[in-house]
């Protein structure tokens, strides 16, 4: 008995990383699993050949369903195509699961144009693009439906990841405003922060510096450690299964051995004013008040660079 015996789910990114593994875990759940992936490299260029069949391969030689498809997940006639195979092959669509991505890492002030909107693209929209057509379905049906989103921790400020940080934040809003219109056909519409050891950690300063010092790829060595990509499928199947129905419009840290649930942003302080601010008076209450405590910031620390240099409070 899996949890998710009889359902059919389309993962995207499905050749690599978090999205192979979810695409695997929820084959073995008991789960008819569409594998799409475009099959690019880690900065979005057409790889010689797409892995996803390699991944279906698995899925069938254990046992499992699945059907690979090959597409951009921000193309609208890709995404139509993807959501109806698992309509066509299946007979319905029940969950819908968006890892797939890339990133073009560059400072604010050195990022292209292209830059800028290919990662916004694959990112938002590759989760806007699907989820549109299987919202169709889902509203069609009215009986289930599991969205379930990947942002990032990078959402909440990464200094040489403008594009995706802003990307990511924009799917936390997406994921939401999806709860929110969906809930009443019986959707649920959830998103991870996840992290895992995959190719695009091994891209980061500590991965380069690991291999400068002669030890390997962490993505190679990650198997059964908390940088094991498998260890965000759990929580996701959670989410995706009937068990995870009452759950809608939340944030979850899906990476290593503890899961996470976030707040929504909420306010922290108030500065009230009976009518229109006077300047002067804003300018005497603002260090006492919502500035209180926060300390000047003192230029560039790289020790700060994940952690944000926005002063603290
Ligand atoms: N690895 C981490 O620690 C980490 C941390 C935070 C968030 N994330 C997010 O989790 C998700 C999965 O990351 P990963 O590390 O497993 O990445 P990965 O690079 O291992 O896999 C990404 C997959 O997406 C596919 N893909 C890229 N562009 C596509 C497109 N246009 N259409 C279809 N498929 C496409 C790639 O071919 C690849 O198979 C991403 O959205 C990533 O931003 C990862």
């Amino acid at each position: 008995m899996g949890h998710l015996d009889g359902k059919v789910a389309v993962v995207t990114g499905a050749a690599m990383g978090m999205g192979r593994a979810v695409a695997i875990t929820f084959a073995q759940q008991g789960a008819k699993v569409v594998a799409w992936d475009l099959g690019v490299t880690l900065d979005g260029r057409p790889m010689e050949d797409n892995p996803v069949h390699k991944v279906v391969e698995e899925i069938k030689e254990a046992g499992g369903e699945a059907i690979a498809f090959h597409g951009d997940v921000a193309n609208m006639t890709d995404a139509e195509n993807a959501i109806g195979t698992a309509i066509d092959t299946y007979g319905k669509l029940d969950i819908l699961v968006c890892p797939a991505g890339f990133l073009r890492e560059r400072m604010v002030f050195n990022m292209t144009e292209d830059e800028w909107d290919d990662v916004i693209r694959v990112h938002l929209k590759g989760h806007f693009a699907p989820t549109k057509f299987a919202a169709v379905h889902w509203r069609q049906r009215r009986e289930y439906g599991r969205l379930i989103g990947f942002s990032s921790t990078a959402a909440h400020g990464s200094p040489g990841q403008p594009n995706y940080g802003a990307a990511k934040m924009g799917i936390v809003s997406f994921i939401r405003s999806t709860a929110d219109a969906l809930v009443r056909y019986n959707v649920t519409s959830n998103g991870v922060f996840p992290g895992a050891a995959t190719r695009m950690t091994d891209n980061t300063l500590t991965a380069q510096q690991a291999i400068r010092d002669g030890k390997p790829l962490p993505s190679t060595v990650a198997g059964g450690t908390p940088g094991d990509p498998f260890n965000n499928a759990p929580i996701v199947t959670y989410l995706a299964s009937e068990a995870g129905g009452n759950i809608t419009g939340r944030m979850f840290g899906s990476s290593g051995w503890t899961y996470r649930l976030y707040s929504d942003e909420s306010t922290v302080r108030h500065l009230y004013s009976p009518g229109p601010w006077d300047m002067d008076k804003l300018f005497e209450q603002m260090p006492q008040t919502l500035a209180e405590g926060m300390e000047a910031v003192k230029g560039f620390n790289a020790a700060d660079v994940t952690a944000g240099n926005r002063g603290s409070l």
